[in-house]
This record gives structure tokens, C-alpha cells and sequence, in this order.
């Protein structure tokens, strides 16, 4: 299958890497801001075209999907922009930048049938799918508590994407995406009763450090962190009433998890290396493709409801906190 991307930066060198280990894949074109970039990336990872305006990736011949990589902002104009050509999209997270554009991004792939996935990886690493199953089997009991936080420290640079409000900066979009996709995984449907948040905000006004809890039915609750400010523990847990999985770090795209059961008061713990190959790219790659082969207009994995609930949950939060793009 032929993939096309758009936007030639640090995550699209990352996902291009992994696309080689996938033997049904090739990178077939690539689309940047500077045709010499373009040149370059095609020439590092054998695509065979190469354009310097987004444009014109969507007249190329043979091509299958379009993998959208650009800053935030961009993703509703990018991916429009090949939905309204007929080409299916795997889009980076976050989707969008609030309910608005997410919706006209969903609407124009229904409308057009194409396929749209945002391109969630975490759900598709293994040991994440494991940790989803044993879940979904009880192994913990009934799950009732998630702890979950993403930090980075990265020194303050007012043009960096992180920090630059105009490339939609702050942690909640970038990293704090992950708690809330975690506790949408798992507790889902109906949406948390109620979101507690507080934000901290840098001098460029985007969330150097976001905290927010979601409240659901049944006593269910999940506390997440995310900051620009720290290197944070980078771990998860999810607690039931008869015992707790731990993900390691990193836990979005962890490779062991450690399990444990409560048995009165003794406690028993087993641990699980569940490795995967590249960076860990590739199998949301393959799980597109799969789609695609199977005609599918929409992922089961992650449905596009699923992204339209993250969205508005994102900008909830944001609501709460005050930050406004
Ligand atoms: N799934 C993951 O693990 C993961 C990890 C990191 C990032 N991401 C997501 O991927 C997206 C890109 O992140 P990144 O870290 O790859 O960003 P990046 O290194 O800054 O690259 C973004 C690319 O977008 C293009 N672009 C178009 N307009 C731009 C503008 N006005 N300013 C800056 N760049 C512009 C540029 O490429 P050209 O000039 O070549 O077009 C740039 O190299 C973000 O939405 C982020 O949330 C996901």
C-alpha cells in the first residue's frame, strides 16, 4: 500500500522508520513546506515523489493513504484536504483543535466515504491490547480508579511547538491527550459526570502543567497530570477491586506491565514483557491498512466517535482552565 505524508517533521521521521517493517507498505510520497526538505526525506526513505506545497501530494498517481503530521492546527485544513480528494487519512492527535473543526473533519469523511482514523498508536501496542483484554476479562476485578501522568521537561523556547500558541502549545493537547484517552478506553461511555481541572500557564499563555479529574458514575474515578515543567514518573495504574496493572514507563507505549491480586490481605504480583518491534509506529500503520483492505470506512479500534468524545473532552478541560486557541 502507498503512503503519502504531509508535513515533514520529527514524527513523520519517526512513523516513515517504522513504515519499513511493515512488507505491505511504502513510503510513496511526501509533502512539505520546502521543496528541498521534501527532496531530502524522499530521498532518505526511498518515496518516489517528493512536492514543496500540501497541494499537490493529492494528485499524485497511485497514491493509497495520507498520513497527516503537521503541527495541530493544521490537521482539520490537511485533512480535509484529502478527504475532499478521495484519500483515506490516518491523522495525528491530537485530531483537532476543538469539537468545530473535528466535526467537519468526520463529516467530510462520511460524506465523501473515505476512511478517517486519528492516529491513536497507544491503542494499538501490544501490551496495551493485552492490559485492554485483561480488563475487559475481570483479571483486575471491576476497574474503579486510573492514575495516569505524561511530563516532560522541555526548556522554554517561546517558537517551539510546545511553547508557541499559534502551533497550538501547552501540555493539555500535547501530552495530557494520553491520560484522557486512557480513561476514555476504559471507563468510556457514559462521559465522566464531572471534570475537575487546574492549569498553570507559561508567559506565551498555552498550560505549562494541566491536572484534571474525571468523575463517572459508581464511584469510578480518574486523576491525570500532564506538564511541559517535569520529567514525571511517566506511568499508569489502573486499580480494581481485586487487583491493580501497573503499565511501566512509558506507560502510552509500554513494554511491560506488572499485575497484581489482592488475596485478603496478601498481595501477589506478576510481571509481563510484551515487547514490540520499530518505535512502535508500524501497528497502527498495519491496522490501517487492514481497514483499508477490508473497505472499511472507520476504524473499530479507535471509531470515530471515540475521537469526536476525546475532542470534546479536551475541550472541556480546556473550558475549565481558560485556555483559548
Ligand atoms: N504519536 C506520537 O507519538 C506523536 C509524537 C510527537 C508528535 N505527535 C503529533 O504530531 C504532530 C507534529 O509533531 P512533531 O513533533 O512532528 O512537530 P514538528 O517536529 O514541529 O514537525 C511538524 C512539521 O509540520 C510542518 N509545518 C507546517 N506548518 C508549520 C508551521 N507553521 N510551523 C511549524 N511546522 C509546520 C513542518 O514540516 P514541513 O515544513 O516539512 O511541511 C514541520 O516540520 C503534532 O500534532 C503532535 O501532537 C505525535
Amino acid at each position: 500500500m502507498n503512503w503519502g505524508i504531509i508535513g515533514l517533521g520529527k514524527i513523520a521521521r519517526q512513523f516513515a522508520d517504522d513504515l519499513r517493517l511493515l512488507p505491505n507498505a511504502r513510503l510513496h510520497a511526501v509533502a512539505s513546506t520546502s521543496l528541498e526538505r521534501a527532496g531530502a526525506f524522499a530521498t532518505e526513505f526511498g518515496a518516489a515523489h517528493f512536492f514543496g506545497r500540501y497541494e499537490d501530494i493529492v494528485h499524485c498517481p497511485d497514491l493509497d493513504v495520507v498520513y497527516v503530521a503537521t503541527p495541530h492546527p493544521f490537521h482539520c485544513e490537511n485533512t480535509l484536504l484529502c478527504l475532499e480528494n478521495g484519500l483515506p487519512v490516518l491523522c495525528e492527535k491530537p485530531f483537532a483543535m476543538n469539537m468545530a473543526e473535528a466535526r467537519r473533519m468526520v463529516a467530510a469523511a462520511r460524506r465523501n466515504r473515505v476512511f478517517l482514523m486519528e492516529a491513536l498508536w497507544t491503542k494499538f501496542i501490544p501490551a496495551f491490547e493485552q492490559v485492554s483484554q485483561m480488563v475487559e476479562n475481570g483479571e483486575i476485578g471491576k476497574l474503579h480508579t486510573i492514575k495516569a501522568d505524561f511530563g516532560f521537561k522541555m526548556p522554554f523556547d517561546p517558537d517551539s511547538r510546545l511553547y508557541n500558541k499559534a502551533l497550538g502549545g501547552g501540555s493539555l493537547l500535547d501530552l495530557g491527550i494520553y491520560p484522557a484517552l486512557l480513561s476514555l478506553s476504559f471507563f468510556g461511555k457514559p462521559e465522566p459526570e464531572n471534570i475537575c481541572a487546574a492549569a498553570t500557564f507559561t508567559a506565551t499563555d498555552v498550560d505549562e502543567s494541566c491536572a484534571f479529574i474525571f468523575q463517572y458514575p459508581e464511584g469510578r474515578l480518574a486523576l491525570c497530570h500532564a506538564t511541559v515543567a517535569a520529567n514525571t514518573s511517566l506511568s499508569a495504574h489502573l486499580y480494581g477491586t481485586e487487583g491493580t496493572i501497573f503499565l511501566h514507563p512509558r506507560w502510552h507505549h509500554t513494554q511491560k506491565i506488572t499485575v497484581s491480586r489482592y488475596d485478603g490481605r496478601q498481595e501477589s504480583f506478576r510481571d509481563l514483557d510484551i515487547p514490540y518491534i520499530g518505535r512502535g509506529y508500524s501497528y497502527e500503520a498495519a491496522h490501517v491498512m487492514q481497514c483499508l483492505e477490508n473497505e472499511l470506512l472507520e476504524s473499530e479500534t479507535v471509531p470515530l466517535d471515540f475521537t469526536l468524545d476525546l475532542v470534546e473532552t479536551l475541550d472541556t478541560i480546556r473550558e475549565k482552565i481558560g485556555l483559548v486557541y
